[in-house]
């Protein structure tokens, strides 16, 4: 096997039409506009229909993604859908998209680590390609977190939308792919998860009274270890590619909170410029989040040749991660 460069050929993104602003949440929940905007960022997010599925989401995102690559379906080697909303707990997600797209036969598999499914998934592609086992991967972040919210707790209702962003990743002889730093901490899974349908806890009637099938989130804690765990990662990442922020063009950090976005790059120095948010339209969308970033930054010609991007991200796991790239055109 070749090793060789890697680069992003074509990125996508989709998002349902339906939208939820904060006027609406107000109608149904305890909240208002004012508590939602200065303590999130957030004003309006996409919301999947009932016949909507994540893998319906995602095949229009890898659509726009292999249309601006130029690249036909049968000519990928290997599909990553990184998502904790899958169609089915199994089989994988990518699978039904790699069939949805024509392409047979090819590897496919889901990565699921929650928030940071972009940034693993970056990291597991960019390896597959520049180590020569394939030539084009297709990389997708997407979600349909909305199905998995309790639409009563106000403390999660209001922050989770739907979406999905596409990545095309072909061998090339430049390469992008500068490093990766990824981390994980399983010792407090309760911090932020989905208790009970999987093998710890069955959904028993006593859980689904509980409201346990809902994603559960100890708001406070999960900020605190998302600053710092943006900022280290950052300067963890840089470090390993032989930069520091002042070599930086662009951070594209996971869309959680404007607030803790606004924090890590304060310390990393980065003016705001330099800094995507599109949270306000989207929410959080948890592994979607950087890639529908990216793909509105590229298509908005944001992202110049040459460019050095740090994408960061955070969350269940608890897990982090940031990959340093080099944008190439
Ligand atoms: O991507 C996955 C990772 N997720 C995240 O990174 C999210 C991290 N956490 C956060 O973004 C923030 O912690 C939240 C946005 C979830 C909450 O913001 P906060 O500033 O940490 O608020 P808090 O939880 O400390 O709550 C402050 C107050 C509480 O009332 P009391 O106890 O002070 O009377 C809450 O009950 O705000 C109340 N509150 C609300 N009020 C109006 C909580 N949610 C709402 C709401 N509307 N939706």
């Amino acid at each position: 096997m070749n090793g060789s460069g890697v680069k992003i050929t074509g990125v996508g993104h989709y998002a349902p039409e339906k939208v939820i602003t904060n006027a609406d949440l107000e109608k149904i929940l305890d909240t208002s506009d004012e508590w939602i905007t200065t303590r999130t960022g957030m004003k309006r997010r996409h919301v999947a229909g009932i016949d909507e599925a994540t893998s319906d989401l995602a095949l229009v995102a890898a659509r726009a993604a292999l249309d601006d690559a130029g690249v036909d379906p049968h000519d990928i080697d290997c599909f990553i859908v990184a998502t904790v909303t899958p169609d089915f707990p199994f089989p994988a997600t990518a699978c039904i998209v790699a069939s949805k797209l024509g392409a047979e036969n090819k590897a496919a598999f889901d990565i699921e680590i929650a928030c940071s499914g972009f940034i693993y998934g970056l990291t597991v592609a960019a390896s597959l390609v520049r180590s020569g086992v394939y030539k084009r991967i297709l990389l997708i972040g997407a979600e349909t977190l909305t199905k998995i919210v309790n639409r009563k707790d106000r403390a999660t209702a209001i922050l989770f939308g739907d979406g999905a962003g596409a990545v095309v990743l072909e061998a090339s002889a430049q390469d992008s792919f500068l490093s990766s730093e990824l981390g994980s901490d399983g010792s407090k899974p309760e911090l932020l998860r989905v208790a009970a349908g999987g093998s710890r806890y069955a959904l028993d009637p006593l859980r689904y009274d509980a409201g346990e099938q809902y994603i559960y989130m100890e708001g406070r804690e999960v900020f605190k270890f998302a600053v710092t765990k943006m900022i280290d990662a950052t300067e963890r990442a840089l470090e390993k590619a032989r930069l520091t922020h002042a070599d930086l063009d662009l951070l594209i950090p996971h869309q959680a909170n404007k607030r803790i976005i606004d924090a890590a790059a304060k310390y990393l120095e980065m003016p705001s410029d330099k800094v995507l948010v599109n949270i306000h339209e989207y929410g959080n969308t948890s592994a979607a989040s950087i890639p529908i970033a990216l793909s509105e930054a590229v298509r908005s010609g944001r992202v110049k040749n040459g460019d050095v991007i740090v994408f960061v991200g955070f969350g269940g796991g608890l897990s982090w991660g940031a990959v340093t790239w080099k944008w190439a055109a």
